[in-house]
């Protein structure tokens, strides 16, 4: 089934971000969110983030008022072939959607949730059939971070991991399949074990709040918005790549992965990262860092669109 029209159900940070993607593409959006019922706040985001869009090339065939606004979920996921869950990230609140809409939704329409924290097979007690509904989790914002992290198991139906793969790379995306489910899947995991060690060299005072973060932008991080750590270790041990790189080095990450902390986010070290951060923004508004890095994002990502249009 091509997809024309989708839904998405919730439509704050998440879904309005998806929703202005989505729009982008051309598709026709059904959107359902209790708190916005006249679509103010969804507008506004929309025409924030379209030149952000344009600037990735994406907004040629789109229409951004090309969505309506709908007073039930069940209304909006009618004649829809592919919904986005982003409805807060409750179990309670969510098990009452899928059992709202369930009746309502074409035979072959596929429900994928945004969930951060919560696991497949606790999101699909809410359903009668849960083999169409399957986990596309993203980074915010989705219009920008190309990141979908894809996860179905053995109640989802054949080819439905394989179709939504197909739909979130035909608008842009880029897709991996999580194979188990762990929570916070992959990317937050990796994201928590950095932070993790980011906040420890505060807290033991190896480095401030500010070098620690430049440590990472100005140095390993550049590299993995290149690449990922594993490819990247293959390029840095000769001509014997990982394999030679893990007999080399192997002896050394044992002992520096022995010395990293356990830690507990108190409030006392919370407030020490937090005044750390005021003071690496140097009195700039939230607002400015953030277009900051929204502008380097897109100017990274259209880096990658040119190399690839280059061969
Ligand atoms: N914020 C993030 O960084 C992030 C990243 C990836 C995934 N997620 C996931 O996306 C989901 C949404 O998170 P968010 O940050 O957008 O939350 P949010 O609170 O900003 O937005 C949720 C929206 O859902 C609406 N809503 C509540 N009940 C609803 C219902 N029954 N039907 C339709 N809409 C309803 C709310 O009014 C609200 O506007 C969560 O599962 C979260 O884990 C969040």
């Amino acid at each position: 089934m091509a997809t024309n029209t989708v839904a998405a159900l919730g439509a704050g940070v998440i879904g309005a971000s998806w929703t202005a993607l989505f729009l982008a593409n051309g598709l026709r959006v059904q959107v359902y969110d209790p708190a916005d019922p006249d679509g103010e706040r969804l507008g506004a985001y929309i025409d924030n983030a379209w030149p952000t869009l344009t600037a990735l090339g994406l907004t040629d065939r789109g229409d951004r008022a090309n969505y309506q606004l709908f007073d039930s979920a069940a209304a909006a996921v009618d004649g829809a072939e592919f919904i986005q869950e982003s409805v807060p990230e409750r179990l309670d609140l969510k098990h009452a959607l899928y059992a709202e809409i369930e009746p309502a939704l074409l035979p072959g329409a596929i429900v994928a949730s945004s969930a951060s924290g919560l696991l497949v097979r606790e999101m699909q007690q809410g359903w009668r059939d849960p083999s169409r509904f399957i986990l596309g989790h993203p980074f915010n914002p989705p219009h920008l971070i190309p990141l979908v992290e894809l996860l179905a198991n053995e109640a989802t139906a054949p080819g439905v991991l394989e179709t939504a793969e197909a739909f979130y790379r035909g608008i842009g995306k880029i897709t991996i399949r999580v194979n188990k489910e762990v929570p916070a899947h992959v990317a937050n995991r990796l994201q928590a074990a950095l932070w993790r060690e980011a906040i420890s060299l505060v807290q033991n005072g190896v480095a401030s709040v500010e070098d620690v973060d430049k440590a990472v932008w100005a140095g390993p991080g550049l590299r993995w918005a290149a690449m990922g750590p594993h490819m990247l270790f293959h390029l840095g041990a000769g001509p014997g790549g990982l394999g030679e790189f893990c007999d080399r080095y192997r002896d050394s990450f044992h002992r520096w992965w022995d010395d990293l902390d356990d830690l507990r986010l108190d409030d006392g070290l919370a407030r020490q990262l937090f005044d750390g951060v005021v003071e690496e923004a140097a009195g700039r508004p939230v607002e400015s860092v953030a277009a900051e890095r929204d502008a380097l994002i897109v100017e990274f990502l259209r880096g990658r669109q040119t190399l690839a249009e280059n061969g």
